[in-house]
């Protein structure tokens, strides 16, 4: 499969048209970006460790009936995927309080929370992604039916719950993440973009080390020994 035209450039993929209309090829940048692109970065190979994880993650929720956009992954740093209308909504589902909930809320960083809290941000960098509830989505006309957002609702769960048995299995604490869902061709919702140490936060299980983009917010450096330890472990 070719790529045409570049469709598409975002702060960690590209995304190009191929020969068929209903599928893109998702190219994995070695760019880092924080605080909505204040901070910038670059770490040679971060791409390619980002590609190889969201397809292992994604190929584990699609054995585990989980329906996402993702084709085959052409090569290390390469995806093709569905064409999908992306809805513009960033789910965020946190099972330990940290980040952002921890100074909106005051909850102390690193307690557990009673229960998996989702969250949805409106995805627009220039209002710098505002927290939004169900009503504002509707109001918003972000989902094509109504009925999608407790579907949404449904699937961030149901992606936590496998995940958080799988990562625990590789001796990782599933922190916090954030997923994309979009509409593929076929009008169904499904699982798009990606999920990796650039959009979760992970934790070492015995001494809670950071093993995600947080080491590069908060200037922690190895923020690529961090990702490959990430893969080490889920390819373990
Ligand atoms: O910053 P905050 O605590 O709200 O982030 C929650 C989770 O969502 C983290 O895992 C973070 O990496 C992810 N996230 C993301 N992209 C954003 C905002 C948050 O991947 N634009």
């Amino acid at each position: 499969m070719q790529k045409r035209t570049l469709l598409y450039e975002g702060k960690g993929k590209k995304l190009y048209t191929t020969d068929d209309e209903n599928a893109l090829i998702s190219e994995f940048k070695d760019d880092l970006t924080a605080f909505n692109a204040e901070k910038k970065g670059s770490e040679q190979g971060k791409g390619a460790l980002n590609c190889q994880i969201s397809t292992q993650i994604f190929k584990l929720l699609e054995s585990k009936g989980i329906k996402t956009h993702l084709i085959k992954t052409l090569n290390e740093s390469e995806q093709l995927v569905q064409k999908c209308q992306i809805i513009p909504i960033e789910v965020i589902v946190r099972n330990v309080a940290t980040g952002s909930l921890t100074k909106r809320l005051g909850i102390k960083d690193g307690t557990k929370l009673a229960f998996a809290l989702v969250e949805f941000c409106l995805k627009d960098d220039a209002l710098g992604d505002p927290f939004i509830n169900d009503e504002h989505c509707k109001l918003l006309n972000l989902i094509r039916d109504d009925k999608d957002i407790e579907k949404i609702k449904d699937l961030a769960r149901k992606i936590n719950t496998i995940l958080l048995e799988f990562f625990d299995s590789k001796n990782l604490r599933l922190i916090d993440f954030k997923i994309e869902l979009g509409y593929n061709p076929q009008g169904e919702l499904v699982l798009a973009d990606e999920i990796s140490p650039d959009s979760c936060r992970f934790w070492d299980k015995a001494t809670n080390e950071k093993l995600d983009k947080d080491r590069f917010r908060q200037d922690l450096g190895k923020v690529k020994m961090a990702y490959e330890e990430v893969l080490k472990r889920i390819l373990s």
